[in-house]
């Protein structure tokens, strides 16, 4: 073959890789900034929280555009998260565009399903595959305080994410002490009987209206409990990058699953970038750095310019996330990263 000949055949996407030699394939995106919820644990207070603009977050088309760049990057993996993503307008769109995109292979969504049954459908026609599903109560006063909103529709949203072939569906809930810690087993039969996996995650001091140290409780306590030990085995399962161990369940339907960002740090497989809703690329949930590809884009950068901002980004990835306790700064909160 000569080198003309070479030259058709597509190159193999460069690959996008840390100072410590984790290639980052996973790009959460944040799509809004809004939520119809406001969960303690993740709002910040009235008073530090302002939305921003519509101008100011990203359009369809400008997303589109940088996930083209990351995936000729060697992205291979999506999801959609914001606040609450499916608050934003027309979003099977946005799906659509993404997932005809070449070289993406893994396109989901984090939401509270709220709104799930209006939109799932449509979500796996546009090329949705699978979908993560926050539920922290299943008893409806319980969630109601916790959430500011309602556990019927989200109940609604996950049988209706199952019929439209959604698949897998993870339930994610945040454990927290004197809050929903007792209901453990009954999240873990709930989700087996569902034909979903159970997530639970250890809540991580960002900035909210929430007492961390009250309520904090690690895994590790969970995971001695008899209503716990009844149902799983303590054998991990492989991981791979995932934030999520996984424990195999007794009856052998299925599995659960716990994310432990404060008593077990899985930054050493970390894969993952965050793009913000107003277009800040974020190598590390927890770090505060995030270079701004809006502003670029605006000001009429090229794509040549967006790929070395994602380069750029992933030189700033630390080792490890490390949370402060006392930090006053608004950008940490949770709506803004997107979980
Ligand atoms: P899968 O690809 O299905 O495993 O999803 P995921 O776990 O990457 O996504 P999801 O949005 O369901 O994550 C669940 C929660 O885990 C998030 O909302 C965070 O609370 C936590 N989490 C996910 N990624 C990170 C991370 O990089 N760092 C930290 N500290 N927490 C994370
Ligand atoms: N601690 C742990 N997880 C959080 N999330 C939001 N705030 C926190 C926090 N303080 C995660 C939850 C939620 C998703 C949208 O973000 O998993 O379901
Ligand atoms: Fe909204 Fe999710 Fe935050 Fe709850 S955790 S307020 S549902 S973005």
């Amino acid at each position: 073959m000569d080198a003309e000949t070479i030259s058709f055949y597509p190159r193999p996407p460069e690959q996008l890789r840390d100072r410590f030699a984790r290639q980052l394939t996973y790009l959460r995106i944040s799509v809004t900034d809004r939520c119809n919820m406001r969960c303690d644990y993740c709002r910040p207070a009235p008073d530090a929280y302002r939305a921003e603009s519509h101008a100011q977050i990203l359009r369809y088309e400008e997303i589109e555009r940088i996930v083209r760049v990351a995936a000729g990057l060697g992205v291979t993996k999506l999801r959609l998260t914001g606040g609450e993503p499916l608050v934003r307008r027309d979003l099977p769109r946005l799906v659509e565009q993404l997932a005809n995109i070449p070289g993406i292979t893994d396109l989901s969504m984090t939401t509270n399903a709220t709104l799930l049954e209006k939109y799932a459908h449509d979500l796996a026609v546009a090329g949705l595959q699978r979908i993560n599903i926050s539920i922290d109560s299943l008893n409806p006063l319980r969630f109601r305080k916790l959430t500011g909103g309602e556990l019927a529709p989200v109940l609604a949203g996950i049988q209706a994410a199952k019929a439209a072939g959604l698949s897998p569906i993870k339930l994610n809930t945040v454990l927290m002490r004197g809050i929903n810690d007792d209901e453990v087993a009954d999240l873990i039969d709930f989700a087996s009987d569902s034909g979903a996996t159970i997530r639970f995650i250890e809540l991580m001091p960002m900035k909210q209206g929430m007492d961390w140290q009250q309520h904090y409780i690690a895994i590790d306590d969970i995971l001695k409990r008899d209503d716990l030990l009844q149902r799983v085995e303590l054998s991990p399962m492989p991981t791979g990058n995932s934030a999520a161990r996984y424990l195999p369940l007794k009856s052998g339907r299925g599995k659960v699953g716990v994310i432990m960002p404060m008593s077990e740090r899985f930054c050493e497989g970390c894969n993952r970038l965050r793009l913000t809703a107003d277009g800040g690329l974020r190598a590390c949930l927890p770090a505060d750095h995030q270079l701004n590809l809006r502003d670029l884009i605006r000001d009429g950068g090229s794509d040549e310019a967006i790929r070395a901002t994602f380069l750029r980004a992933a030189m700033l990835k630390p080792e490890i996330g490390l949370y402060e306790f006392d930090t006053e700064r608004e950008k940490r909160s949770m709506i803004h990263i997107g979980g």
